[in-house]
């Protein structure tokens, strides 16, 4: 039995988890800052490492105060030491540092984005524990387990990535995004309809309202590569919101109103959110489903923030015929699970990192 202790710092959650061999939760804190950086409508570099410095202590006691275990009990440290913020993964990784130091405990620097994948390995509720991991699509699809060479889409606020994963550890990026990530489109239109901060969950929320097809937004296919461009899409919805404010304007002078009603209420916004959404899914699924196909994927494996979108996921499973592998809906966006999860079998494998691990703030996953 490998219990592993993970912490995640990288962006604006602090996060601290106890993992029994790669799969096992024993305990999955997260403290979110969404809260304090909803006021700046996107992530405040300064502030969430401040934040992560007041929470990281109190995170990491809850999570072995959880687990019911003593740092004795622990097999290894593994912290996220890249992508991310400069500030935050520092938070992280000096932490894991002082334990591992402290408790005599081998230390692992983990890739985020390996992590985010990792989370596919999690045992999922109401599974026991010995069984092969499924894929499970909230019930449309079961499948085997995991089966290799499998189709990575990592979507999430910084990253879109599509990876043909060979096993563990093996990986070959085969495009990304060349402007925005999916995450970051979903963010930047959630802020222009007026919705909450993040945009993702508030899209996806008020999509349900409304008429996919009521906009026929654009498409960014780029020929025949796996690469992907959100910024048009996102133009073309800034274009539109520009319109009603246009419209709100002129009907205003017309009718002497002094106090005008905010633009935003005027847009369709149930509409727009349904129709951005369905654009930047079709074009997710189409070149993942391509890419797997192209490339013998036996799976498809969704993960990162952006794989909680059930028509993502859905979507995906319907459209494919390879099994489809989503981490549940509560471990796609920042947790520490993943991190110990993803720690495992790098641990099995004989890695570990040197005291003089550092934050690489751009770190890739290939290459
Ligand atoms: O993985 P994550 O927590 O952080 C990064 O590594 O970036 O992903 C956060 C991103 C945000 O951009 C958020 O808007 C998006 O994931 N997100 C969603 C949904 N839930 C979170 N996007 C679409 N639909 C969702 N349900
Ligand atoms: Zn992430």
């Amino acid at each position: 039995m490998t219990l592993i202790l993970g912490i995640e710092t990288s962006c604006d959650e602090t996060a601290a988890a106890v993992v029994e061999d790669g799969q096992r939760i024993l305990s999955n804190v997260v403290a979110s800052q969404i809260d304090i950086h909803r006021r700046y409508g996107g992530v405040f570099p300064e502030v969430a490492s401040r934040q992560h410095i007041l929470s990281i202590t109190p995170v990491i006691e809850e999570a072995m105060d959880e687990a019911r275990l003593s740092w004795d009990d622990l097999e290894a440290v593994a912290v996220t030491y890249g992508p991310g913020l400069a500030g935050s993964l520092l938070v992280g990784v000096n932490a894991a540092k002082g334990i591992a130091l402290g408790c005599g405990l081998p230390l692992l620097g983990i890739n985020h984005i390996e992590a985010h994948i990792y989370a596919n390995w999690l045992e999922r509720k109401g599974e026991p524990f010995d069984k092969p991991v499924l894929s499970v699509v909230e019930g449309l699809r079961t499948g085997p387990g995991i089966v290799f060479p499998m189709l990575c889409l990592v979507v999430s606020g910084g990253h879109t990535e599509l990876i043909l994963m060979s096993g563990d550890g093996q990986y070959q990026r085969l495009g990304g995004t060349l402007d925005d990530a999916a995450g970051e489109a979903f963010d930047k239109v959630g802020r222009l309809l007026g919705l909450d901060y993040p945009g993702g969950p508030a899209i996806e929320q008020a999509a349900q309202y409304g008429d996919p097809t009521a906009f026929d937004f654009p498409r960014a296919w780029l020929g025949d590569s796996y690469d992907f461009s959100f910024s048009g899409l996102k133009t073309a919805v800034l274009r539109i919101v520009k319109t009603y404010e246009t419209k709100t304007t002129r009907s205003d002078e017309g009718s002497r109103r002094v106090a005008r009603e905010p633009a935003s209420r005027q847009l369709p916004v149930v509409d727009l959110a349904a129709s951005f959404q369905v654009a930047v899914v079709d074009v997710l699924v189409e070149k993942a489903r391509r890419a797997a196909q192209e490339c013998h994927a036996e799976q498809i494996l969704l993960a990162g923030g952006v794989a909680a979108n059930r028509l993502l996921r859905q979507e995906m499973a319907k459209r494919s015929s390879l099994p489809v592998l989503c981490p549940p809906i509560s471990l796609c966006t920042d947790n520490a699970a993943m991190v110990a999860g993803g720690a495992y079998f790098r641990y099995q494998a004989g890695y570990r990192s040197g005291w003089d691990l550092d934050v690489i703030p751009s770190l890739k996953l290939t290459g």
